[in-house]
């Protein structure tokens, strides 16, 4: 089967309405079983997967979710480019609540995830290439869709992923501010390195909830906040989605 794109969506972003004669899989793969059922459809006239990561009742946790099940899974279905959408925190300047970002540079603060294809029983060892962990290309085809759909997006940033699901402390943003981070996700490892040991093509998309902790002025950060702050951030991500694929090579 051939896909133009794959999306894997994040927390407030469940499903893809604009996406026309859809067809739903539920597959099965070598490590399990997909976050949900995955829904094929077309978007501006091209075949799109879209899965929601947390499932599409938001029933799994980030150090829960079978990062290999869900990247494997779109790859049987023929993904090579992917768009992960992933609810972050701001912590550097411009990365204020309801901002939207691509960035280009991770850190990996997770411990326990399965986070390789190669550590199952047989399977061949393979060191690939992370000097760059998400695809330029296909950053450059978002930060074009974005700027032709009129959305503003920031270009660029260090993304730290956390082992969640719990919010930080202030002294670890502030850990990860002196490491150079400038959002704080949940979501974003493994999934980036599977796709990459598949040669998928692979970006993220960040929204920006809140402020991280001791990043704004609030003593706390509630739901409300978040979950406000993704609805009105999240509404913009279906016109980016189609005019990138408008653009799909
Ligand atoms: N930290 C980690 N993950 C998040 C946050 C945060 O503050 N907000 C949304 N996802």
């Amino acid at each position: 089967m051939n896909l133009d794109l794959a999306v894997i969506g994040g927390t407030g972003v469940y499903r893809l309405a604009a996406l026309q004669n859809v067809e739903t899989h539920v597959l099965d793969t070598p490590y399990g079983q997909p976050s949900g059922p995955i829904r094929v459809g077309e978007l501006s006239g091209q075949r799109v997967a879209f899965l929601a990561r947390h499932g599409e009742a938001h029933s799994v946790p980030p150090h829960r979710i079978n990062y290999r099940a869900n990247v494997y899974a779109l790859h049987q279905l023929g993904a090579t480019r992917m768009v992960g959408i992933n609810a972050v925190g701001g912590i550097t300047e411009r990365m204020g609540p309801r901002v939207l970002a691509v960035p280009d540079q991770l850190i990996d603060y997770t411990h326990g995830r399965l986070g390789s294809f190669c550590d199952v029983e047989g399977a061949k060892v393979e060191h690939i290439d992370f000097t760059e962990p998400y695809s330029r290309r296909l950053r450059v085809a978002l930060l074009r869709a974005a700027r032709e759909a009129g959305v503003d997006v920031v270009d660029g940033g260090v993304y730290g992923c956390t082992q969640g699901p719990r919010l930080e402390t202030i002294a670890e943003i502030a850990r990860l501010r002196r490491d150079g981070c400038d959002l704080v996700g949940m979501t974003g490892m493994p999934e980036a390195a599977l796709a990459r040991e598949l040669g998928i093509d692979y970006a993220s998309l960040n929204l920006v909830a809140n402020w991280a902790a001791g990043c704004g002025d609030q003593a706390e950060i509630t739901m409300e906040e978040v979950f406000g702050n993704l609805e009105a951030v999240s509404s913009q991500v279906p016109s980016v989605l189609s005019m990138l694929l408008q653009h799909a090579v």
